[in-house]
């Protein structure tokens, strides 16, 4: 017989021995955390963090003590990761996490509730059940409206799109999950347009309609969709006898944060009977705004809308959500099964499975309803304000410039650019010193064919003088002519 009771230790107990296990472990963890500082990254090559990481041996024989392990962790990731909350961290859509919603993550996984199941998440289902009303209610949507929390972004427009698939077909008679795809399917496309995100093209691939069958659209100098250019290519698709199934707009696209004229495409989307859905992965946030909020004029609209927790509203990675408008659309994807939505359960026990492409699911919605609870909307929508100002305030600064050039108008929080006289191999060269010498995480891309840098501003401590600072390191940086 196995003495069990050396294995205690390795789980979260809440009686009281095991808080204080937990707690002592946890003190630890923080405590890996405190690395020297230093710029948004540490400067060491693939090489040396490769050797630092390769060092450790995955599952040695017997068991290395916890604070050790630790330690290591600190000394050989923690210490050269990026750092999302350093002014010079301005890459990507990365956000620096929030206290509650780090801490939530604690009691998240410690209680390790399962989302597919009423009985593996009783409360927790209220919960994320509460957060998709919420959601909806920010939307405009009627009462109707539910959700499902998503890992991100991506799977969230896949699931969007995956439920426009299968109205399309059930409009026809066709149960898609069931049966595949009608013939009538070698005709449906998806518009979106030329910024899209490409997990559009993505969906379609995994839907079996393929990347050919998204129409894209061409944008405006500001990176948001040509209403004239969707107009052209409905009218060419009716004269070609092909069926636009779905209209996929975005509310802040990843390179240059244009929303589209929501309430434009929302017209298109009904008069041709398409779905509408709304990626406002970026975006999307500016429904916590007053003063946002009109830019998504027309979301309400939608059939459905990716938002994406882990961006603009400073969550730890992962946390996205897809809403759409009507709760029963989610009926489209049901698969039943014997051991867990089997449709007989008591009343009110809601099984989530029923709505997502997962099974077993984190309790990711505790993180947000816990974030938006103590930082609360006063202070959420400053902080969301602030960033755009700040954006603002990069693009005037570099149109006062002789030496660097604004790609487009500023718009939401990134901030796209060029150097006169510079082409795109002294760009990737600014961008990689830069990164190389953990100086800055800097962002780089190609608008319309022209190679730029992108400032990405997601950390609200971040002022107009680190701003100030960032394009002087970045200007500084040019090759001398
Ligand atoms: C507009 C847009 N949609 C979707 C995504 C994908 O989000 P995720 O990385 O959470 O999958 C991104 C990522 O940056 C994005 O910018």
């Amino acid at each position: 017989m196995s003495d069990v009771t050396a294995w205690r230790d390795f789980f979260v107990a809440t009686d009281a021995a095991g808080l204080a296990t937990l707690a002592r472990a946890t003190e630890l963890a923080i405590g890996s955390l405190d690395q020297p500082a230093g710029g948004p990254r540490s400067n060491r090559t693939p090489a040396q963090l490769r050797a630092g990481v390769r060092s450790l041996d995955v599952c040695p024989l017997e068991g290395v003590a916890l604070d050790t392990v630790l330690d290591e962790l600190g000394a050989a990731v923690w210490a050269h990761g990026v750092r999302p909350l350093d002014v010079a961290c301005v890459a990507h859509l990365h956000p620096p996490s929030v206290v509650p919603a780090v801490v939530t993550e604690l009691t998240i996984a410690s209680s390790n509730q399962s989302m597919d199941s009423w009985d593996q998440a009783p409360a927790a289902t209220e919960v994320e059940l509460h957060l998709m009303d919420f959601l909806g209610a920010r939307i405009g949507f009627s009462k109707r409206a539910s959700g499902v929390m998503t890992s991100g972004g991506t799977a969230s427009n896949v699931l969007g799109l995956t439920l426009a698939r299968s109205w399309a077909a059930s409009k026809i008679g066709v149960d898609v999950l069931k049966t595949g795809l009608p013939d009538e399917a070698r005709t449906w496309r998806i518009l979106a347009s030329d910024q899209a995100h490409f997990s559009v093209q993505r969906a379609a691939a995994q839907l079996g309609l393929g990347r050919d069958a998204v129409v894209t659209i061409a944008t405006d100098s500001s990176g948001a969709m040509n209403i004239g250019a969707l107009d052209a290519a409905l009218e060419g698709l009716d004269a070609d006898g092909l069926s636009p199934i779905a209209l996929c707009a975005t509310a802040g696209t990843t390179d240059l944060g244009a929303i589209d004229p929501l309430e434009a495409i929302a017209q298109r989307a009904r008069s041709v009977g398409a779905w509408l859905h709304v990626d406002a992965a970026v975006a999307g946030a500016f429904i916590m705004s007053e003063i946002l909020r009109p830019r998504l004029r027309g979301l309400s609209l939608a059939d459905s809308v990716t938002i994406d927790f882990h961006k603009l509203w400073w969550q730890p990675f992962n946390a996205s959500a897809l809403v759409v408008s009507d709760v029963e659309r989610f009926d489209l994807l049901r698969v039943r099964s014997n051991y867990l939505d089997r449709g007989d359960e008591l009343e009110g026990m809601v099984n989530l499975v029923g709505r997502s492409l997962d099974t077993s699911r984190r309790f990711d919605a505790a993180k947000v309803v816990a974030s938006l609870r103590t930082i609360g909307q006063r202070a959420f929508a400053a902080m969301l304000e602030h960033l755009v100002e700040l954006n603002v305030y990069a693009a005037q600064s570099i149109d006062a410039r002789n030496d660097l050039e604004l790609v487009a108008p500023a718009s939401t929080v990134s901030c796209v650019f060029d150097a006169p006289g510079y082409d795109a191999d002294d760009l990737r060269r600014v961008q990689q010193e830069l990164l190389a010498e953990g100086a800055m995480v800097l962002g780089r891309t190609e608008i319309h064919g022209r190679a730029a840098l992108k400032f990405t501003f997601m950390n609200p401590l971040a002022t107009r003088d680190d701003v100030d600072q960032l394009l002087t390191v970045v200007a500084g940086r040019l090759p001398a002519r």
